[in-house]
């Protein structure tokens, strides 16, 4: 199939240099053309250029009007937990009636409660109710999507959520990738004896995830009051044997050693970054980490946003994920985390574009094939309303300005 995108006001996240991410002063570029169309053949970006030299419109099956609006890459959401079962809103309450997320886990809730609702939820209807949340984000923009395990905890109910996370992967258009999590709390019938319950997570559930091929990455939630470095270290080890590549949960509640223990482990992503010091920084210089940070999460729980306009200036690159799940951030709008990045973090609209696109995309090992408009790549992109300036998207948050979704070259 051929597709012509045309009557392209702007179109941004041109990317021609080949590189994978965008660090320091590179991440408030963003490549640009004018009054331009797009080609795609075969869901892939074929080429694009000024409108004056556009080819013939009988020469596609489709002609896509982008009506004078921005054309851009589709946003890549490195980080969620879209598969869950129910809701924690009762615990929504506890929290505005003054519970923090430590204190309302350690009363069993948060992750565990979770956990209950997902082990008493069949497999059919986890992939219902998860499914839904995937086609949520992917009308609001989402082109590639990382879904975490987690909410089983035990070997049987983290390989439901896998098979769950490889269902919807058969069953939509954007890029799926699969992460486990089997160390995100330490399952009821273990409370107590954390150190057996890592001993699982290595010896018992990551040889049975790698049997089935179920996941790509391991994950840690490395944190004051769940895993320590040393926990972590083990399970990215342990990991390793299995060619899973950590993406590591790391200083949301403490500064945990964790973004440390990640870069020393070359972890592709250190995810959340609310507490960080220098160290942090300085740890991350040179490596093939890239720092993630999630202001959903911030905005919901009211916890610090991440600075990341000092790991800029340090010349590193910053990412900006969703973490889409019941009890820190129960929202996949990417259009509202770049809003986040701009408004309380302080970002450029352009540093905010290719966090939450090649940057993310590198966060989930994509960015040959996805985050930016490059030939070859992925058609997965967006069209906006016209608009003056790319400022407007996350200036005027709420307009419902991505008015076509573009996956793969077909409009959803
Ligand atoms: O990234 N912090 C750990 N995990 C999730 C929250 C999980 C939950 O509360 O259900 C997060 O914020
Ligand atoms: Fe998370």
């Amino acid at each position: 199939m051929r597709h012509l995108v045309k009557n392209i006001g702007t179109l941004a996240g041109i990317l021609e240099d080949g590189s994978l991410r965008k660090e320091g002063t590179a991440m408030d570029a963003v490549g640009t053309l004018e009054n331009a169309y797009l080609t795609i053949e075969d869901g892939k970006i074929a080429g694009y250029g000024p409108s004056e030299e556009m080819p013939d419109e009988n020469a596609f099956d489709t002609v896509i009007d982008a009506g004078r609006g921005f054309v851009l890459p589709s946003f890549c959401d490195s980080h969620s937990h879209v598969v869950y079962a129910g809701s924690r809103d009762g615990e929504f309450l506890d929290k505005i009636n003054g519970l923090s997320y430590e204190e309302i886990a350690r009363r069993g809730g948060g992750i565990l409660n979770s956990a209950d609702l997902l082990h008493n939820t069949s497999e059919d209807e986890l992939y219902r109710q998860s499914v839904e949340r995937v086609r949520e984000v992917m009308r609001m923009g989402t082109g590639a999507l990382e879904i975490k395990s987690g909410y089983g905890l035990t070997t049987e109910d983290e390989l439901k959520m896998l098979r769950v996370i490889r269902r919807i992967k058969e069953n939509v258009p954007i890029i799926i990738k699969a992460t486990f999590l089997g160390a995100h709390d330490v399952g009821r019938a273990y409370r107590g004896r954390q150190a057996e319950y890592v001993r699982l997570v290595c010896s018992e559930m990551i040889p049975a995830v790698a049997a089935e091929g179920l996941a790509e990455f391991v994950d840690v939630f490395c944190d004051q009051g769940f895993f320590t470095t040393e926990e972590t270290a083990a399970i990215m080890e342990a990991g390793a044997k299995y060619g899973l590549r950590p993406k590591i949960h790391a200083n949301e509640l403490a500064v945990s050693g964790g973004v440390q223990v990640g870069v020393s482990h070359n972890a592709l992503s250190v995810d959340h970054l609310e507490r960080t010091t220098q160290a942090e920084i300085e740890s991350l210089k040179g490596s093939g980490t890239m720092p993630t940070m999630l202001p959903g999460a911030s905005f919901f729980l009211g916890m610090p946003y991440g600075a990341a306009k000092d790991y800029i200036k340090a010349g590193l690159g910053v990412a900006l994920a969703s973490d889409y799940n019941p009890g820190s951030s129960p929202s996949g709008n990417m259009r509202f985390v770049m809003a986040l990045g701009c408004i309380k973090m302080k970002l450029t609209p352009n540093q905010a574009l290719n966090a939450c696109t090649l940057n993310t995309a590198y966060a989930m090992g994509i960015s040959d094939m996805a985050g930016s408009v490059t030939k070859g790549k992925i058609a997965n992109l967006l069209v906006t309303a016209p608009m003056n300036s790319l400022a407007f998207l996350p200036y005027s948050y709420q307009t419902p300005l991505i008015r076509k979704v573009i996956v793969k070259g077909d409009v959803l």
